[in-house]
């Protein structure tokens, strides 16, 4: 932690470049929005009491992802520029003293140690100021750090209100900076709007503290990758990649193994223990947790689940908001949603749905079935074609199947009801009245054989 900092994230701005109705930072790289990532790298420097969020566009939603991450927002009712969206903060962060860390909210690939980095600079160095910048190859958009003939940092000029010269320039602010708090909030109101954007440029505070005798520090980071940024769709899915990349090398360094690992997504927040195959083509996404010695079949999506250990899912199955115990096997082609729970050594096969449904230890489910709001007990049989019915047109309704209870192939359950312990269902059977225990229900017509009667037809 870094004492004595407050870190304002930038957040306010639509994103124009990004030709979305939504704002700019709720675009998700690596399955978490740009904020998110801000958030979280900032919450690896400083307590949440002093990590702030800049909202504008779409404040609301914006907010709420803020709040839910734990930090503060502040709002910047207008969207004129970096400058002053900081200086809308005055009210909560003018007086604190110590230092002000202002990072861009659309860079999530930064890495909490190159902002480590940057405030050590800033101390050794005894600077107003310290900024993080890289050299691009092509530093289109971004501000050019414009050094004297000595190599003396002179000032940020942005791209739009650049010469044909100073485009040249492949050095670049990236868009993180570490003020001493007293000197920004001094000097912040000189900030101007004579620029071709008419915007208060936060990097003009570069110019201003060196003009007020502070010295201000460029910290040049080699590798540039970390510091991109994200103003356009290409950018975003560019970064996204990036970030999917590092994460299945995190998870093939953790002892997963993940065969073709460049088809598999994998989003940033998923835990998977070792020993586990992922077979290509796979997803895994949002606070999916999979045990160890699962293997998940090829093309398989994986949302916001919990697969316990020795679990297996079969290829093109998809499991979303549900949670699945140990030696669970599912699939290939099921699905499982909204809160199903597979208990251990539970099997669902091919072409079978569940959803808000318990199911009980060892109870197996293997060929093309619905079972829907239901609580299914141990070890029993759903056959194949079987249906809850759980809707009726204007409610659900539940369906409660004890243990060891058998229910034939292709059965029609209408809910509510309840099939009690070991009773059988005929296959084929329309079942509208609850089961007693250990008794067969059959609910269909009697078979009628003509014999004879094919010649006479
Ligand atoms: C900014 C820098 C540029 C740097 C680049 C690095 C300025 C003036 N320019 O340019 O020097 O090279 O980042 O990526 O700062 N925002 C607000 N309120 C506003 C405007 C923007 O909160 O009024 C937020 C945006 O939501 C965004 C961040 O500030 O998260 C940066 O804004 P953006 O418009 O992307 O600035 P760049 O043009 O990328
Ligand atoms: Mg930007």
């Amino acid at each position: 932690m870094i004492q004595d900092a407050a870190i304002v994230i930038l957040a306010a701005g639509q994103g124009t470049r990004m030709k979305s109705k939504m704002a700019k930072v709720l675009h998700r790289a690596g399955g978490r929005t740009l904020v998110e990532h801000a958030i979280a790298t900032a919450l690896d420097l400083a307590p949440p009491e002093r990590v702030f969020v800049v909202v504008g566009h779409q404040a609301e939603a914006v907010g709420e992802v803020v709040s839910r991450a734990g930090v503060r927002a502040f709002e910047q009712r207008e969207q004129l520029g970096t400058g002053h969206a900081v200086m809308c903060g005055e009210s909560y962060l003018a007086g604190t003293g110590g230092l002000l860390i202002v990072v861009n909210g659309d860079c999530p690939m930064v890495r909490p140690e190159t902002l480590r980095l940057l405030v050590q600079r800033y101390r050794e160095t005894g600077a107003g100021a310290a900024l993080i910048s890289t050299d691009l190859p092509d530093a289109t958009g971004y501000g050019r750090i414009v050094r004297a003939e000595n190599g003396d940092f002179v000032a940020i000029v942005e791209h739009k209100a650049a010469t044909e010269e100073q485009r040249s320039i492949r050095e670049i602010n990236a868009g993180f900076y570490c003020f001493d708090a007293a000197a920004f909030w001094k000097h912040v109101h000189e900030i101007r709007t004579d620029n071709p954007a008419g915007e208060y440029y936060l990097t003009d505070m570069v110019e201003i503290l060196i003009e007020a005798g502070h010295r201000v520090t460029a910290v040049k980071i080699a590798d540039s990758s970390e510091l991109l940024g994200i103003n356009t769709k290409a950018e975003l899915v560019a970064v996204d990649a990036i970030l999917r990349e590092r994460k299945v090398n995190q998870l093939l360094a953790d002892g997963v193994t993940i065969y073709r690992p460049e088809t598999v997504n994998v989003d940033s927040q998923v835990v998977v223990g070792a020993d586990t195959v992922i077979e290509p083509f796979v997803q895994l996404s949002g606070n999916t947790v999979i045990g160890e010695n699962c293997h998940i079949g090829a093309s398989s999506i994986i949302q916001s689940s919990s697969v316990g250990d020795n679990s297996e899912i079969h290829p093109f199955s998809v499991v979303s908001s549900s949670r699945l115990d140990s030696n669970v096997h599912v699939g290939p082609f099921a699905r499982i949603r909204m809160g199903a729970h597979l208990h251990d050594g539970s099997h669902v096969g091919n072409f079978v749905e569940l959803k808000n449904t318990e199911f009980g230890v060892g109870s197996k489910s293997m060929h093309l079935a619905y079972l829907g709001d239901s609580s299914i007990g141990s070890k029993v049989n759903v056959g194949a074609g079987t249906i809850t019915c759980n809707y009726d047109g204007k409610k659900k309704h539940r369906t409660t199947i004890g243990n060891h209870a058998f229910v034939g192939s292709n059965s029609t359950l209408v809910a509510p009801l309840t099939i009690a312990d070991e009773a059988y269902i005929a296959a084929g059977s329309t079942i509208t009245q609850d089961v007693p225990p250990s008794s067969l229900a059959i609910g269909r017509s009697r078979q009628v054989n003509k014999e004879g009667w094919t010649p006479k037809r």
